[in-house]
C-alpha cells in the first residue's frame, strides 16, 4: 500500500493508505483525530471541513494521497497550546453556536477560513461563507453571532 506523509496540526505524520482512502478516513481512523466529523461522505454537509495548505476543504472529498506533503489543520489544531479552547471555539461556546455539536468542527474550520481572509465580515458574508456547512439544530443565528464575536475579538 502507498505511504502518505503530511503535517497535521504542526506534527509530521505518515501512514499506509489505499488509493481510495479519503483524507477524512485517514484523519479519523489513521490518526485518531475524531474531531473531524463525517455527516454525509458526499461533500454536502461540511462537518468534515479541515484546512489543507491554509484553505478550507471538505476532507471527505479529497483522497489522503492528494494531501501528501500538505499542511493540514483540523479542529484539534484550533485549541490553544495549553488545550484550552481557541478564540473561535470559545466564541461558539459563549454565544451558543452549537446544540448537538455535530456540525461544529466544520463550522469552526469554515469560520477560521473566512476570518483569515476577511477580519470583519458582514452577516451576509458569514452566511454566504457557511453555504456549504449544514446545521440541523441551531437555525444558524447563533453560529453567525459566534463568528461575529470571534471576529471582534481577533480583529
Ligand atoms: S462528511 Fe464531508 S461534506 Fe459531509
Ligand atoms: S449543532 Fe447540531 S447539527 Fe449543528
Amino acid at each position: 500500500m502507498p505511504t502518505v506523509s503530511m503535517t497535521v496540526n504542526g506534527k509530521t505524520v505518515s501512514g499506509e493508505v489505499e488509493g481510495r482512502t479519503l483524507l477524512s478516513q485517514f484523519l479519523r481512523e489513521g490518526l485518531s483525530l475524531t474531531g473531524t466529523h463525517i455527516g454525509c461522505d458526499t461533500a454536502q454537509c461540511g462537518a468534515c471541513t479541515v484546512h489543507v495548505d491554509g484553505v478550507a476543504v471538505k476532507s471527505c472529498n479529497m483522497l489522503a494521497l492528494e494531501a501528501d506533503g500538505a499542511e493540514v489543520r483540523t479542529i484539534e489544531g484550533m485549541a490553544n497550546p495549553d488545550g484550552s479552547l481557541g478564540v473561535i471555539q470559545a466564541a461558539f461556546q459563549e454565544h451558543h453556536g452549537l446544540q448537538c455539536g455535530f456540525c461544529t468542527p466544520g463550522m469552526v474550520m469554515a469560520a477560521a477560513d473566512l476570518l483569515a481572509a476577511n477580519s470583519a465580515p458582514s452577516e451576509a458574508e458569514i452566511r454566504a461563507h457557511l453555504d456549504g456547512n449544514i446545521c440541523r439544530c441551531t437555525g444558524y443565528h447563533n453560529i453567525v453571532k459566534s463568528i461575529q464575536a470571534a471576529a471582534a475579538q481577533l480583529g
